[in-house]
């Protein structure tokens, strides 16, 4: 079985570690790196659980093979709390109701992390857009994208959708 060296950032922290060269990010994380709050839902590229922030851009970490991340920054949500103080985000799903069993929840974070990094006060279609393909099965979403509204604050119109 071919291994291969890489090195990256994960969560500020460089990591250095050989890996199979099939192994996907998804796997490294949470077995060779201990980043269990990254979920593994589908397997295959389809509810999003498994979301990381790749450069700073939401991907599916079951998609990405661990060599492609070599020289790159990886950030989970556990990359988003302040020591043990919760990320604003986190606070909102907490507010909210918008995590029941949980398992969708970090991926969803990360995904509304970004959209309110490249849009600080998005409209309620914009987080529908955002979070399209981060699938839940508990929450019927309203109460998540309550949550990611009242993160972003007030700010432009909202569209009342
Ligand atoms: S586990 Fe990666 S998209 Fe479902
Ligand atoms: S809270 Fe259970 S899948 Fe979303």
């Amino acid at each position: 079985m071919t291994e291969l060296a890489i090195a990256f950032t994960l969560n500020g922290e460089r990591r250095a570690l050989r890996v199979p060269a099939h192994r996907t990010l998804l796997h490294v994380l949470r077995d060779d790196c201990g980043a269990v709050e990254v979920k593994e839902g589908c397997g295959e590229g389809v509810c999003g659980t498994c979301t990381v922030l790749l450069d700073g851009e939401p991907v599916s970490s079951c998609l990405v093979l661990a060599p492609r991340v070599a020289g790159r920054d990886v950030v989970t949500l556990r990359g988003l709390c302040e020591g043990d103080a919760l990320h604003p985000l986190q606070e909102a799903f907490v507010a909210h109701g918008a995590a029941q069993c949980g398992f969708c929840t970090p991926g969803m974070i990360l995904t509304a992390y970004a959209l309110l990094r490249e849009r600080p006060h998005p409209t309620r279609a914009d987080v529908r857009r955002a979070i399209a393909g981060n699938l839940c099965r508990c929450t019927g979403y309203t109460k998540i994208v309550d949550a990611i509204l009242a993160a972003a604050g007030p700010g432009e119109p909202r569209d009342g959708a």
